[in-house]
């Protein structure tokens, strides 16, 4: 598994991830994936999968980055911190590699919720400080309400159908180390169950590039978003075998000439 550097901190992670959202695959998926590379798992309190996040990790601990999510309607002050409270007791843990505010909540001060944010690295119930679905002007405003600490990332949808962050915000946190975190890479799975008599020009594309280097579809939908400087992607997937699957779209880069026509198929 190849690693990226987190913003500019001294932190590594896994180019390719775990992401649990609508997770129902149980502990060993989420192990395997860790066992192989994929040591950064994805949760958020709304999605209900912090407990079985927090059984997969339990004995290895240190071996995992863990990142959670506050939900977009607990950003005030003492909502945030109760907040992550819950978060750490539903995984069994006293620390949370990476916070990140789901969703923006144009209803609370930005700056009251990065003051909690930045309580809870101060209390060292948290490492980093990460955002979600943040546009570029609601990630400066977010930087800007900070008075000691970075925000090292922004996770966002982005897969081969779905390039709108190409426009500003991507350029704008390759230029500034703020690793994107893709998620929905494989666009819900549509990037992967593919279907050899599809007439659908784009998956045809996928699937002849697929085949031309001996890998899957999802592993060239997934190679194709880390090949992006900056970039990490978090797929879910119920199965071990997928899991695996996943894992191995990092360790190798897809051509220019292949990432030129898919960056041209599926404009
Ligand atoms: N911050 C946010 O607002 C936000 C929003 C959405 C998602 N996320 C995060 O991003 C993660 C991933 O996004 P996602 O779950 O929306 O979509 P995704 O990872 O693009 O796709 C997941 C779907 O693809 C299938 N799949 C995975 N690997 C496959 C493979 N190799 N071959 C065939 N099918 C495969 C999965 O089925 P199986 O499970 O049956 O394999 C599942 O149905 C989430 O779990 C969550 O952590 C964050």
């Amino acid at each position: 598994m190849q690693l990226k550097q987190l913003n500019d901190t001294n932190t590594m992670v896994p180019e390719i991830g775990l992401g649990t959202w609508n997770y129902k695959g149980g502990i060993e998926p989420l192990r395997k994936g860790i066992e192989i590379g994929a040591f950064l798992i994805d949760t958020a309190e709304g999605y209900g999968t912090e407990e079985i996040v927090g059984q997969a990790i339990k004995g290895i601990r240190d071996k995992v980055f863990l990142a959670t999510k506050v939900s977009g309607r607990h950003l005030r002050y003492n909502d945030v911190l109760k907040a992550a409270e819950g978060s750490l007791r539903r995984l069994g843990t006293d620390y949370i590699d990476l916070y990140q505010i789901h969703w923006p909540n144009p209803s609370v001060p930005i700056k009251e919720t990065m003051r909690a944010m930045e309580t809870l690295v101060d209390s060292g119930l948290v490492r980093y400080i990460g955002v979600s679905n943040f546009s570029l002007k609601e990630l400066i405003e977010a930087q800007s309400a900070m008075s000691k600490y970075p925000i090292v990332s922004n996770q966002v949808l982005y897969n081969l159908n779905r390039r709108d962050i190409e426009k500003d915000l991507l350029p704008y946190c390759q230029e500034h180390k703020i690793t994107i975190i893709a998620y929905t890479p494989l666009d819900n799975g549509h990037l992967a169950r593919t279907n050899r008599r599809t007439k659908d020009r784009k998956i045809q594309v996928l699937e002849q590039i697929a085949n031309e280097i001996g890998k899957t579809p999802a592993q060239v939908a997934l190679n194709w978003c880390i090949s992006h400087p900056n970039v990490i992607a978090i797929p879910k997937s119920d199965s071990v075998e997928r899991v695996i699957e996943n894992c191995q779209a990092s360790g190798w880069r897809l051509s220019q000439e292949h990432m030129d026509l898919l960056n041209k198929v599926f404009s």
